[in-house]
């Protein structure tokens, strides 16, 4: 696995990869590389002749108040994971290199990203849409791997393919869980061991939401009802949203359509976790 920091060299490398005629499968992370992350590197793995992982923990992405200073950084264990899955190249460039002095071209994708986790980090999906297109236009990669627990990320990396015609095929993985439902995030490690079992309610409550879902319930608002009520039900938890929503818009839904996106978030602490689940006959081809 080479190592590169350099974007032109990144870049020239990928135009190699490209010339000979060969596949590249792109896997952005910000590090702190847990099953999750490598669920995503393993079908990179499997689709592509050449496999990128970007490590950059993007600042334009965090809010003034959040967590950029405290995220986990461990390079060193990353470089070993990645090596071990037979990655080929670590792409790992500085802030520097990435928004270089005078920086000041941003992607916006307007409605999609003021919608969930955005209605709540205003900034946030600027940074990262701004990120990923300059990740696409330096890997230059034919395929690109996202985790589905980052729902409404997804569908913002959707909305900037489709809007600036990135000739990229999204590939979106399935949420890896821990042992107890908890979705698997690089943030689980901030929660003491009180708070760690509360954060549990948020798979729980899909789990209710699913089940009435199997009941027949079809209303946005009840099963939105049913979420609210199972999280009231742990003290630890704080309800950032529970929602129902199309997966394309973000909208919320007043009938189920098929496949609809049931979405949660909460703070437990000062730690904001975030989970979903896909209800309808086509949820597993989706996207
Ligand atoms: O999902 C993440 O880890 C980040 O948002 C991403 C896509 C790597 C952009 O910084």
């Amino acid at each position: 696995m080479i190592v590169v920091a350099s974007t032109a060299e990144m870049q020239q490398r990928a135009l190699e990869v490209r010339s000979a005629g060969r596949s590249i499968g792109l896997v952005p992370t910000m590090g702190a590389l847990h099953e999750g992350h490598l669920s995503l590197v393993r079908a990179a793995r499997r689709d592509n002749d050449f496999v990128v992982v970007s490590l950059f923990v993007n600042p334009t992405q965090f809010g003034p108040n959040e967590d950029l200073q405290q995220y986990p950084r461990d390079f060193e264990t990353d470089r070993r994971k990645l090596e071990a899955e037979r990655v080929d190249a670590l792409y790992a460039p500085s802030t520097e290199e990435v928004y270089a002095a005078g920086f000041q071209t941003y992607i916006c994708v307007e409605e999609l990203g003021a919608r969930l986790d955005g209605a709540s980090r205003p900034m946030h999906f600027r940074g990262v849409a701004t990120v990923v297109a300059k990740l696409f236009n330096v890997v230059q990669p034919h395929r690109a791997y996202f985790g589905q627990k980052d729902a409404a990320q997804v569908a913002v990396i959707r909305r900037l393919v489709r809007d600036l015609c990135f000739p990229v095929q999204l590939v979106v993985c399935p949420i890896i869980r821990e042992s107890d439902g908890l979705a698997m995030s690089s943030r689980n490690g901030y929660l003491n061991p009180e708070e760690r079992k509360a954060a549990t309610v948020l798979y729980r409550s899909l789990r209710e939401a699913e089940a009435r879902y199997r009941e027949g319930e079809r209303s946005g608002e009840a099963l939105t009802r049913v979420l609210l009520e199972c999280l009231a039900a742990e003290p630890l938890a704080r309800v950032d949203y529970a929602a129902v929503v199309d997966p394309d818009s973000l909208l919320p839904l007043e009938r189920l359509e098929d496949p609809a996106l049931v979405a949660v978030a909460g703070w437990f602490g000062t730690t904001r976790l975030i989970d979903n689940t896909l209800l309808g006959e086509s949820r597993h081809d989706y996207p």
